[in-house]
């Protein structure tokens, strides 16, 4: 796949990650279509995608005639064969989970034209541990977006062993067309670059707390005030989702058997108490008001 046939990009999973990444590609003028299997999901998505552009055009940000385009470019359905049949890049943005993955990859290997590449938007699993599901192991890739997609300029294309040339490099210019900042990572590691840099601090910040060194909102004034991080990782953790914090480490777990990568009693305390962060309206802060 080269850059200028790029035309139709499907986003699968509505959630967190998959509204946002759609509305990025629609405002640079892909035509998006979005699927998620929960109607609710995508009904909220729906509605952001509307508020979003309204919000933007009063505050001057974009044009009424930009809003409208972008409007037209996004569609959203429930039905994975209308969102990807026609589809030249389709992103898979739903729950970390490696099963699933696999079983969406082996369908959207069956739906989507031969020569589409199949992106992840994985926070920490290798493509090829996805791309064997498939008869196109050399158009399957990660691209790692950070979370908010419509803010964050980062995206990570991680070209594993299994990967063409022409597919990482259509993907990296395919992000700079949607006004992202790109890097490319040429060996597979689980993580990839940032987040196993934030793994290493996330980790150090559980551990603190659950020693009883400071509490979490004394962490976070920490890493805000003393290391000029936007945020610290704590709130972070709300942003992103404690159940992700819950399924990376539980999926590590299954693979070593090692202790060591089971989720720290705080974090499977919040996930048991249903308490994901932001999306839940509360995590280690609340967000109810
Ligand atoms: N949350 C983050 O900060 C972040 C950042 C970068 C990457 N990621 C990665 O992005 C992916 C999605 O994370 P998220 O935070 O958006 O999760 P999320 O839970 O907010 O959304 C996942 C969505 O996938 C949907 N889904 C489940 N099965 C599906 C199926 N068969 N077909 C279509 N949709 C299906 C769910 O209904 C849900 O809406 C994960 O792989 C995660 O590791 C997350």
């Amino acid at each position: 796949m080269k850059i200028e046939d790029v035309k139709n990009v499907c986003i699968v999973g509505a959630g967190n990650m998959g509204h946002q990444i759609s509305l990025q590609c629609a405002l640079s003028g892909y035509k998006v279509i979005c699927t998620d299997v929960i109607p609710a999901v995508l009904e909220k998505a729906e509605k952001f995608v509307d508020s979003y552009l309204a919000g933007r055009v009063q505050k001057g940000k974009i044009t009424e005639e930009v809003a409208k385009t972008t409007r037209a470019n996004i569609s959203f359905t429930g039905d994975l064969k209308v969102a990807a049949g026609n589809a030249d890049v389709v992103i898979e943005a739903v729950l970390e989970r490696i099963d699933l993955k696999r079983k969406i990859f082996a369908d959207l290997d069956k739906i989507a034209p031969a020569k589409a590449i199949l992106a992840t938007n994985s926070s920490f699993i290798v493509s090829s541990r996805i791309a064997s599901a498939t008869n196109r192991p050399s158009q399957v890739c990660n691209l790692h977006f950070f979370n908010p997609a419509l803010v964050m300029k980062l995206v990570e294309v991680v070209q594993g062993p299994h990967v063409s040339d022409e597919t990482a490099q259509c993907m990296m210019a395919f992000c700079l067309k949607i006004d992202k900042v790109p890097i490319l990572i040429k060996k597979e590691v689980d993580g990839f670059v940032l987040n196993r840099i934030f793994a290493v601090l996330q980790k150090e910040a559980l551990w603190m707390l659950e020693m009883g060194v400071a509490t979490y909102e004394d962490i976070d004034k920490a890493c805000v005030y003393g290391a000029g991080h936007p945020m610290g990782p704590f709130r972070l953790n709300d942003l992103t989702g404690i159940d992700l914090t819950y399924d990376v480490c539980m999926g590590h777990f299954l693979e070593t058997g090692n202790p060591a990568d089971l989720p720290s009693p705080s974090i499977v305390k919040k996930y048991t108490e249903g308490k994901f962060g932001q999306k839940t309206g509360e995590g280690w802060y609340s967000y109810k008001k």
